[in-house]
């Protein structure tokens, strides 16, 4: 295996002499360099200790010991920075994680793609509508998604709007999470609404039932509140794409000796950013986070194995996630062989499948959407071929949301193409709605709406 680059000298900034793909083009360097330097002056998001831990509760999953569930919008957008949309979203996760931590009878760990997931990645730099071309909308972190040549300009300021945002959510989970709303013995503190009659509420309610009954129980003849069960721990993850971002809040912690990147606790690279020789392999194999890459068919067997040499050279447990997304047609053909390439290396990974990102389509009308039925083959067969390997897929990742949303078709009420109009509201993605989540969640569980289980 030949090694692209030569890699000595790690610093946050050394992927500068790299080539950055994705990146934005700002107009004025100084306005951004000034931007820069006053976010690196805030305080930071989360702490080195919770990215250890973390880490340790990837390492578990990889043991097969825990069950990741990474969640949340493809884009956050500054709009929805409000009380209702933070504690739908918590809601879903938790509701999720209690049906699949009765399921699969083994800790849950959420991770939501929440509190900076503001930069997206897009297949072209300018967009043309009606003979008019402008750069695309890149996230609220970079430009403003109304179809104007200022909107679309990149903003310095936004990178400063953007860290607040992700400081008001943490804030605002952390509380509630301090306060007891997670704590597993109210679960009621959750309930999002369903609506009218659903057999998944009903099945629902049930298992906290059961749940909550264990918990009673198992108290009883403790006579000890069982403390790790009251707080259930949220944690935040976000594409690392926009590197200056990334680079100003990365910390060098002496008493750790190593730098982590303080914006969250689980960065990842994006699909159409794993470039061996690229700015953003470079700038994460530096940082002691645990770490996510996408994956999926443009992956070749040998890019991967270098790919693993480079992010985790001495092979440390907790340290890279595999997020495979390969669309439900793909998946058979393409994950062998990545599985096969990852275990040729010897270092521990935690396979996730990411069953949304190879399963986009366009209606006739040129609506984005995903079916549901893709997205359940593709995570059905996920957990069958690393079973049948003798792997094991430790974990999912999702586009979803609390809300009522109609963006993916299929799912209990069997939406279709017709009914995505009525409640469309991404911007970049089509997201899993409340209950359609809450039926994925059931799925991994074991529990079939038609068995009864
Ligand atoms: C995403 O997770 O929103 C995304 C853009 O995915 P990918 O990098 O896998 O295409
Ligand atoms: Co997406």
């Amino acid at each position: 295996m030949t090694r692209p680059v030569a890699r000595t000298d790690w610093h946050p900034a050394s992927w500068q002499s790299l080539t950055a793909t994705q990146q934005a083009n700002y107009p004025d360097a100084q306005a951004l360099d000034r931007a820069v330097a006053d976010l690196a002056r805030l305080p930071p998001l989360v702490t080195s200790w919770e990215v250890d831990a973390l880490r340790d509760l990837v390492a578990k999953a990889q043991r097969g010991e825990a069950f990741v569930l990474q969640g949340g919008d493809c884009a956050e957008s500054f709009y929805d920075c409000t009380s209702e949309s933070i504690v739908a979203k918590l809601k879903i996760l938790l509701q999720m994680s209690l049906v699949m931590l009765y399921g699969l009878k083994k800790p849950v760990v959420r991770i939501g793609r929440m509190a900076g997931q503001y930069a997206k990645p897009r297949s072209a730099d300018m967009e043309t509508r009606e003979g008019v071309t402008l750069p695309s909308f890149r996230g609220d972190l970079v430009n403003r998604n109304p179809f104007t040549a200022d909107d679309r300009l990149p903003d310095p300021q936004l990178i400063l709007r953007g860290y607040e945002r992700a400081a008001l959510t943490l804030n605002f989970v952390r509380s509630l999470i301090d306060g007891g709303f997670a704590d597993l013995h109210h679960p009621e503190n959750w309930d999002l609404g369903w609506v009218g009659h659903s057999r998944m509420a009903d099945r629902y309610h049930d298992i906290v039932n059961s749940i909550s009954g264990s918990l009673d129980f198992l108290e009883s003849i403790t006579g000890r509140p069982l403390h790790h069960t009251q707080r259930a721990d949220i944690y935040a993850s976000h594409e690392g794409l926009h590197l200056l971002y990334e680079q100003s809040q990365t910390r060098y912690l002496k008493h750790r000796q190593r730098w982590y990147n303080l914006t969250t606790h689980f960065p990842w690279i994006g699909m159409r950013t794993t470039a061996l020789d690229g700015a953003h392999v470079e700038y994460f194999r530096g940082i002691a986070n645990p770490i996510g890459v996408k994956v999926g068919g443009s992956m070749t067997a040998e890019s991967l194995q270098e790919l693993i040499g480079v992010l985790n050279p001495n092979n440390q447990p907790g340290r890279l996630t595999l997020i495979h997304r390969f669309g439900a047609a793909a998946v058979e053909e393409g994950l062998p062989v990545l599985i096969r390439a990852a275990r040729a290396t010897g270092s521990p990974v935690l396979w996730v499948c990411d069953p949304m990102h190879g399963n986009t389509e366009s209606t006739a009308d040129g609506t984005k959407t995903r079916r549901f039925d893709k997205i359940v083959a593709e995570l059905e067969a996920a957990f069958r071929i690393h079973r049948e390997m003798g792997s094991h897929l430790g974990g999912v990742h999702l586009e979803l949301t609390g809300e009522n949303v109609t963006e993916c078709t299929g799912g209990a009420r069997g939406l279709s193409d017709g009914d995505l109009a009525r409640a469309y509201k991404s911007s970049v993605d089509p997201r899993l709605n409340y209950e359609q989540a809450m039926e994925i969640a059931m799925r991994i569980a074991g529990l079939h709406l038609d068995n009864g289980r």
